[in-house]
């Protein structure tokens, strides 16, 4: 197994926090929690789904028929009317559901009254376009309410949505499109980031106007005011066509396992996968999660999760998971540094923030930008912190809770995965004694454990694979029109013992409690968003130039890790100056999008390959990482290595350029 070893050192860390005695004290969980769990998971479970509003109660808490499982089998329910009329109907229609940030300052805070309405006519208008249940809808938007707005109409007319991050590339919105089949995409002209207004139609209609697309209908935010190009046989303003619509609007039920949504994510291969979740047990989880590890109470706290809608963290921690709990909070569109490295605190301090979720690597350049800047407003407010993404290393836990959380803060240290739907793995705030760097526990109701290359538990202060032993509410179905792929990636590795293989690696201290510690697979993580090694190599020599590439991820004091790219040249073509690594960079953000762009990218003369032609990326990674090689033995040409080392030494272009 290859680990990361700046993280090998974590799980001796000795120091700990005790709860907060008010916060233990009023805690929505306790200890008994995980007891009643472990007495009768689905029973546990069952608890919680009644939490929600059912048009029809459950048969059955679970058919598992491995690695397929139904949920709530029975059961059916409208998702956006658990997060909306519900609330209403309970007098809180005057709650403000959404505070909005805009970038350039603009605000708007929305009540659930408000946003219910919004979401009805947004409803009666995809159903107006030709939208029906079952048809997939595509999402491409900045972080505008309008995004939540979208996801919550196709919720209430049972059409699964796939939203795909506003920073990726016509070319990866055009395949996320053409693998779902989707005839319907809802995107804007474009939104503030860093001080300037960025395009979104444009990438939409390069998407669309390809041969062959299944795009017949764009509806189209006006955020920015920017001039776009208009098809007006295909394209339509959401204000002319939701503002006319009916605020009111029926809502269906749906059977518990409906598709809700399909969200792409990166796996080891070139091909995203088409992550799907359904209904009733995903709204379980992440409706109970929520009110469990973020101790939310509706009634005073004010919660911000800093995610973009475009990651599984938005879905369940901004629209699904607090909405469903009635949550007040905070939506920012833009970057922490805009106009001022002050601009988070500021909005914890304006809005009077309570609990506040964000990751690591924006912590750790919170860090490096000083804590001069946090502490000049009043972050009085916060009474809990959250982590997710990456592992946290524990310099950056500590400063996370001494700057920001003036120490008297718990952090949730938040594992999960855009499959796992929800948080799997994290403190409870009332009950844990946390540990800096560690996500500790599986939550009531979920059975995590590390094993060995057999299968077998490790024994505590051993190191191995995290698996999740058994089914959980909120866990993937399948991948979108893949069920092959999806038994073989998360069910073979551990098939005999029928556990879901996470692909990260982990261990277990002394006291049991996990460490998580990256990634064992050929998948990289990037300030907390996944993108896989071959998507970049497949991008790389996707350029005329380039005959073979290997990409690694290095470890990065801010990000985690970083990309660096080792590109052979076509034959012909001995260019090695910045200008070509800076096309090539360029041309991996076109293909992908600017988070895949590599920090740094080698012009080699050879690859280390074993002698079945196998690239050795533990090599490459010692190199990228200034690290002394490890055994050359089984090069094919053991001379290679020093040929990359020498040229490594020479230019390195910053990811910032
Ligand atoms: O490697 C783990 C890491 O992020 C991966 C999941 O990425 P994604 O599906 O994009 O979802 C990210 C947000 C849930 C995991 O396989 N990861 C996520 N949270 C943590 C983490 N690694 C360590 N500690 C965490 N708290």
């Amino acid at each position: 197994m290859t680990e990361n070893p700046a993280l090998s050192n974590l799980s001796h860390e000795t120091r700990h926090f005790d709860p907060p005695e008010e916060l233990a004290e009023q805690a929505n969980v306790g200890e008994d929690a995980y007891d009643e769990a472990a007495a009768d998971p689905l029973v546990f479970w069952e608890t919680q789904a009644e939490r929600l509003e059912w048009a029809q109660k459950w048969d059955t808490a679970l058919d598992w028929d491995p690695p397929f499982a139904k949920w709530f089998v029975g059961g059916s329910l409208n998702v956006a009317v658990n997060c909306l009329d519900r609330h209403v109907a309970a007098g809180r229609g005057d709650k403000v559901a959404i505070h909005f940030e805009g970038e350039p300052g603009d605000k708007r805070s929305i009540t659930y009254a408000e946003l219910t309405a919004e979401v009805c006519k947004a409803a009666n208008a995809l159903t107006e376009l030709g939208v029906q249940t079952g048809d997939r809808v595509m999402i491409y938007l900045p972080m505008i309410p309008e995004a939540a707005i979208s996801m919550l109409a196709c919720a209430r007319i049972g059409a699964p949505h796939s939203v795909v991050f506003g920073g990726f590339s016509p070319e990866s919105l055009r395949n996320r499109i053409d693998d779902c089949g989707s005839k319907f995409v809802i995107t804007s002209d474009g939104g503030y980031r860093r001080g300037a207004a960025s395009a979104l139609k444009s990438n939409v209609d390069a998407a669309a106007d390809a041969d062959g697309s299944p795009v017949e209908r764009i509806l189209v935010v006006r955020r920015t005011g920017q001039d776009v190009d208009w098809n007006p046989d295909r394209d339509l303003w959401w204000h002319d066509v939701v503002d006319r619509q009916s605020d009111r609007h029926e809502a269906e039920a749906f059977d518990a396992e409906h598709p809700l949504f399909i969200l792409y994510t990166s796996g080891t291969t070139a091909k995203p996968k088409g992550i799907l979740h359904t209904s009733g047990g995903y709204l379980t989880q992440t409706s109970y999660t929520h009110h469990a590890v973020f101790d939310h109470k509706a009634e005073t706290d004010v919660y911000w999760c800093t995610a973009d809608i475009g990651w599984v963290t938005g879905h369940s921690y901004i629209v699904y998971g607090p909405m469903s709990n009635g949550a007040t909070q905070v939506m920012y569109e833009g970057t922490p540094d805009t106009p001022h490295q002050g601009r988070f605190w500021e909005i914890v301090q304006n809005y009077g923030v309570t609990l506040l979720y964000t990751a690591p690597t924006a912590i750790r350049t919170f860090m490096k930008w000083g804590a001069e800047i946090p502490s000049e407003f009043d972050l009085s407010s916060l009474r809990l912190l959250g982590s997710v993404g990456e592992p946290i290393n524990p310099e950056a836990w500590m400063w996370y809770r001494e700057h920001i959380g003036g120490d008297n803060c718990p952090i949730v240290d938040t594992w999960w995965q855009t499959e796992t739907g929800g948080i799997m793995i994290s403190p409870l705030p009332g009950v844990t004694s946390t540990k800096p760097g560690s996500a500790q526990r599986a939550l009531p109701g979920i059975s995590a454990d590390v094993v060995d290359e057999s299968g077998q538990p490790v024994p505590n202060g051993g190191g191995g694979y995290l698996v999740l032993t058994e089914p959980w509410p909120a866990m993937l179905r399948t991948i979108w029109g893949d069920d092959e792929r999806f038994k073989e990636t998360y069910w073979s590795r551990f098939s005999k013992q029928g556990y879901y293989f996470a692909g990260d690696g982990a261990k277990k201290d002394d006291d049991g409690d996990l460490w998580l510690l990256g990634r064992v697979d050929d998948v990289m993580n990037i300030s907390g968003h996944r993108i896989s090694t071959t998507e970049v190599e497949s991008a790389l020599v996707s350029h005329p130039k380039v005959a073979e590439a290997a990409v690694v991820g290095a470890t990065d004091p801010t990000t985690g890790q970083g990309i660096v790219a080792f590109v052979i040249l076509r034959g012909g073509n001995d260019e090695e100056g910045a200008d070509l690594v800076k096309e090539l960079r360029n041309h991996v953000a076109k293909e992908i999008g600017p988070i895949a762009k590599p920090r740094q990218i080698m012009i080699v003369p050879e690859l280390p390959k074993t002698r079945s032609g196998k690239i050795m990326r533990r090599l490459l990674r010692d190199v990228a990482e200034n690290r002394d090689l490890g055994d050359v033995t089984t090069l094919a040409d053991p001379t290679v290595m020093n040929m990359i080392g020498d040229g490594l030494k020479s230019d390195k272009p910053s990811a910032e350029e």
